[in-house]
């Protein structure tokens, strides 16, 4: 007879894994179905994020920020180097064991909470009282039966028509994280999350980097001071040429690498010639071979299966989560839909607030934001004001070396309460938690103002720009 289950997550990454562990948690029979494999064929858990997403990127991020340290910032600490040399396989090889040691943790947390997890390909066969499920490697298939059935199938990268990424000479994100040599000239097409992380790790190893955007306004989801700043970080200080409002044309590779031809945005016809060249223009829901027709599950019209809030779809007993569903493609957005579903599931009140999901993107600096920016606030007609304070003048960001960026603190005219947190600094990723549990907590800026930050420390310009919010701030 086949296997039955309480729940079966359809992928292990990010929302799948974490739902299985809550399901687990709250005493349900759980089995995940994941058919991811690596290099070697073996078969791993943990999704784009832990292999070729999230993890591997802060893995290389982290050694091109010191091999750019130390050939060019450590001279003003007294240190200098002679013939400092990056190493390329040895880079790959430490992101592929921190790679292998998460994923390998997320195998333990399953053998931990007795959450079976079955190798291969999960699609729904049939519907009704309970859902059965095939699971397919390969020739070999089976099927198992579920009461409880949650789609966390994630997204792979969108591809443009007649560019056929290879992962070798164009590549997505996979084949971007994996260089086996910097190239002398790296082309992106996409100024979005992935083209400015992957486009400063290359740039930072000696990489000449051209990125371009059909767009014609840069960062266009982030606060416009934040847009601004990064502009003036990335291209007029780094060096990034970003070229906005561009329409790709042919691309054609050769024996040297590939070329480009594109229309700028003045309407001139231009080509640039790159050893690789990265396709990062957005993510696609994985939700073809997954059997929605077999059981009636509703697709949107983008790809996307359609949910409520908490993530139930238009079947009973069925949940979807991740970036398979709406919001935005976040790793911690999943996580967080995946313990919800499993608490539904078991019947707990239970929620989660898409309005203040941190956005972080880990360039240097860093960038992060939660909530409305300006631009939101006036075409809503809120009134508002807004506090600024820069890290220039901070202690704590003076002795890292680290004074660029500000934070910037939205708050509501009539309330104070705050509505959005925009921050620019090396470590705006940490700094962002504040924010984020201050407008959880519905929190008003003199809230934080009145909240004692430790001296010093990089929070005191949290601090700051929530008293700038009242035109009191004290160092600046
Ligand atoms: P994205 O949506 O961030 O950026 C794609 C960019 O490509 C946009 O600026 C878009 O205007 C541009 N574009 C689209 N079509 C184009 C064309 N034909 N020619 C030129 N430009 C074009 O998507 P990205 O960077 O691929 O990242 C995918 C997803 O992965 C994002 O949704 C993001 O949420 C997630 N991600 C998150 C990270 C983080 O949280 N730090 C890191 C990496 C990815």
């Amino acid at each position: 007879m086949e296997k039955s289950f309480d729940v079966v997550v359809i992928g292990g990454g990010p929302a799948g894994y974490v739902a299985a562990i809550r399901a687990a948690q709250l005493g349900f029979k759980t089995a995940c179905v994941e058919e991811w494999k690596t290099d070697k064929g073996e078969g791993v858990l943990g999704g784009t994020c832990l292999n070729v997403g999230c993890i591997p990127s802060k893995a290389l991020l982290e050694s091109s920020e010191n091999y750019e340290r130390i050939t060019h910032k450590f001279t003003e600490h007294g240190i200098s180097v002679n013939g400092a040399k990056i190493d390329i396989a040895k880079m790959q090889g430490r992101k592929e064991k921190i790679v292998a040691q998460l994923t390998g943790g997320v195998a333990f947390l399953f053998r931990k909470n007795k959450i079976e997890w079955l190798k291969g390909h999960g699609k729904f066969v049939s519907g009704g009282d309970k859902y059965t499920i095939e699971v397919k490697e390969g020739v070999n298939a089976s099927t198992v039966e579920a009461k409880h059935v949650i789609v966390a199938t994630g997204s792979t990268a969108r591809q443009l028509p007649g560019i056929e990424v290879d992962n070798k000479t164009i590549c997505d994100n996979v084949g971007a994280l994996a260089f086996d040599a910097v190239p002398a000239k790296l082309g992106v097409i996409g100024a979005g999350v992935v083209g400015l992380e992957l486009g400063s790790v290359w740039r930072r190893l000696g990489s000449e980097v051209t990125i371009l955007e059909a767009l014609p306004a840069f960062l266009g989801a982030a606060d416009d001071a934040v847009a601004k700043e990064a502009w003036k970080r990335f291209v007029t200080e780094q060096k990034l040429n970003i070229q906005l409002g561009v329409k790709i044309g042919k691309v054609a590779t050769g024996k040297k690498g590939v070329t480009v031809e594109y229309e700028s945005a003045d309407g001139k016809q231009q080509k640039v010639d790159c050893d690789k060249l990265v396709v990062s223009v957005g993510r696609v829901p994985n939700t073809k071979d997954l059997g929605a027709e077999a059981v009636g599950l509703k697709i949107d019209a983008r790809g996307f299966i359609e949910v409520d809030a908490q993530c139930r779809t238009n079947l009973p007993n069925v949940y979807a989560a991740g970036d398979v569903v709406r919001g935005p493609m976040l790793a911690h957005k999943g996580m967080d839909e995946g313990v919800m579903v499993a608490e539904v599931i078991a019947g707990q009140a239970t929620r989660m607030n898409l309005d203040t999901i941190p956005w972080v993107i880990y360039t240097s600096p860093e960038i992060a934001w939660v909530g409305k920016t300006e631009q939101q606030l006036k075409k809503d007609g809120v009134a508002y004001r807004a506090g600024q304070f820069s890290f220039a003048h901070n202690g704590r960001a003076l002795g890292l070396g680290e004074t660029e960026g500000f934070v910037k603190i939205l708050a509501d005219t009539a309330t104070d309460r705050v509505l959005g947190v925009h921050i620019v600094c090396s470590r705006a990723s940490e700094l962002i938690a504040e924010a984020v549990m201050a407008m959880e907590f519905d929190a008003s800026a003199e809230d934080i103002a009145r909240i004692c930050h430790a001296h010093p420390s990089l929070s005191e310009v949290v601090h700051e720009a929530a008293m700038a919010v009242d035109k009191r701030a004290l160092h600046g």
